[in-house]
């Protein structure tokens, strides 16, 4: 199968935009050149000037199957993200049964392989009693720790056990860093007021500090290799700013940067996440984190919920919003406002990624790697529209913002995920294989 891309603007690793041809043969990138030649093309797509970066690696998804596919499954969640130039995501395990053993692991696998359109990796949870299964998991990407902000086994806020988890496992530690305790006495404060935008006050910035600072200082020294997630706070930034090991990363979504506190008036609960929105000074602290290397990459912790769960009184309505169709414009957008560069989104969105877990082949546009690519029509901008989106929930907090950047074509491998508006039902994407020694610091 050979499909070639006709002029379009191809971003290269060395940051710059080469106008050709880019030919795909069997799922990898064959050849790249002013002009492709090739006498047996099965298709040509026509770029006409288009921006060809490579796919979005997501590295935090919750894609709710098994257990509430009512709010989301992992082909709709696949749809959305080939919508919104996502070509790999990795999911969480706060699913129904939660993903705390090899079975469970397993079972997602399977069901991924049979209707995902988009690459796909998966976490195991941490509990306080499945050490054995985190010790002997195969084929994730990681263990994901929830220091704070859940309810029931995934909870793990016991300093003892955290401790436990970092000095008996080997694999890449994925934290929620919350503190239950300081967001538990803080509720205690506010009980029985309904205002959503308490939330914010409620898991304040403290509270995510303390936990950062104990999962750092819990890394530091068993010297195990812990990504952050979701980063919120100016604290934490600052926090890193001074001690970030190599062995660490960082993350922080696009609804960290670009909503904040002020934004509960207008949207509500549909505001209301995990770590919560803060401050305007917060987006600009955690602008400077990503500028300055403090944040590696850009996650979107995409968590839908329906518009009925969103409707309950605070604290009944559910945090956590969508976000995987609307990241790569949104930060293409900032890029055009003159927020940061387009090599430095394709760093956070692509490469980082690929680079903190160990994703071969995936996250820049070179002869001989995978043909996970995303075209971007730079040049004409569109609302955020409730009625196109693909997300079961069917909503999202950025409805109405004009963004520039959408993808008109997502490949996966080689394959047409997305063209013009449409999903190719047929396309599917493969299990993704990590290579934690590949993480430069060991
Ligand atoms: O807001 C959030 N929602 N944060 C999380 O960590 C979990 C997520 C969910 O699963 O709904």
């Amino acid at each position: 199968m050979k499909i070639c891309i006709r002029d379009a603007r191809i971003f290269l690793p060395e940051g710059s935009l080469y106008q050709g041809d880019l030919l795909i043969e069997n799922g990898t990138i064959s050849q790249i050149d002013r002009r492709v030649d090739s006498p047996h093309l099965d298709e040509v797509i026509e770029a006409n000037g288009q921006v060809l970066l490579p796919g979005v690696i997501d590295p935090q998804v919750h894609f709710r199957e098994p257990g509430k596919e009512h709010k989301e499954d992992l082909q709709t969640g696949s749809h959305a993200c080939a919508r919104g130039g996502v070509t790999s995501f990795l999911e969480m395990p706060n699913t129904d049964p939660l993903t705390i053993s090899q079975a469970t692991l397993d079972d997602k696998l399977a069901r991924a392989a049979s209707k995902c359109v988009v690459n796909y990796g998966f976490f195991i949870g941490a509990t306080a009693s499945n050490l054995a299964a985190l010790q002997a998991i195969r084929g994730a990407c990681g263990i994901k720790i929830f220091m704070g902000s859940m309810q029931g086994d995934l909870l793990v806020g016991d300093p003892a056990i955290l401790e436990t988890i970092f000095a008996h496992t080997s694999q890449l530690i994925a934290v929620h860093a919350e503190s239950q305790a300081r967001i538990l006495e803080r509720r205690a404060l506010w009980v029985g007021q309904s205002d959503v935008a308490l939330h914010s006050q409620i898991q304040d910035d403290q509270a995510a500090l303390q936990a950062t600072q104990l999962a750092l200082r819990l890394s530091i020294q068993y010297r195990h290799r812990l990504h952050i997630l979701h980063l919120s706070t100016a604290l934490e930034v600052d926090c890193l700013a001074q001690q970030k090991p190599a062995w660490v990363t960082a993350e922080v979504t696009p609804q960290h940067l670009l909503l904040s506190t002020e934004d509960y008036a207008k949207l509500g609960s549909l505001a209301q996440m995990n770590p919560p929105l803060r401050d305007p000074q917060d987006c600009q602290r955690l602008w400077e984190g990503l500028h300055t290397g403090v944040i590696d990459m850009i996650a979107t912790d995409h968590a839908p919920h329906t518009l009925t769960e969103k409707a309950l009184p605070y604290p009944q309505s559910p945090s956590g919003m969508p976000g995987v169709e609307t990241a790569l414009p949104l930060m293409l957008t900032a890029m055009q406002a003159g927020r940061c560069t387009l090599p430095q989104v394709v760093r956070w969105m692509c490469e980082a990624p690929a680079r903190g877990y160990g994703i071969r082949q995936k996250g820049k546009i070179q002869v001989g790697w995978d043909a996970d690519l995303v075209l971007v029509n730079l040049e004409e901008s569109r609302p955020v529209v409730r009625e196109e989106l693909l997300t079961k929930c069917g909503w999202s907090p950025f409805e109405g913002w004009l963004l520039t950047g959408w993808p008109s074509l997502t490949l996966v491998g080689g394959q047409i995920a997305f063209q013009s508006g449409r999903i190719n039902l047929a396309t599917r994407g493969q299990a993704l294989q990590f290579h934690p020694a590949d993480f430069p610091y060991i």
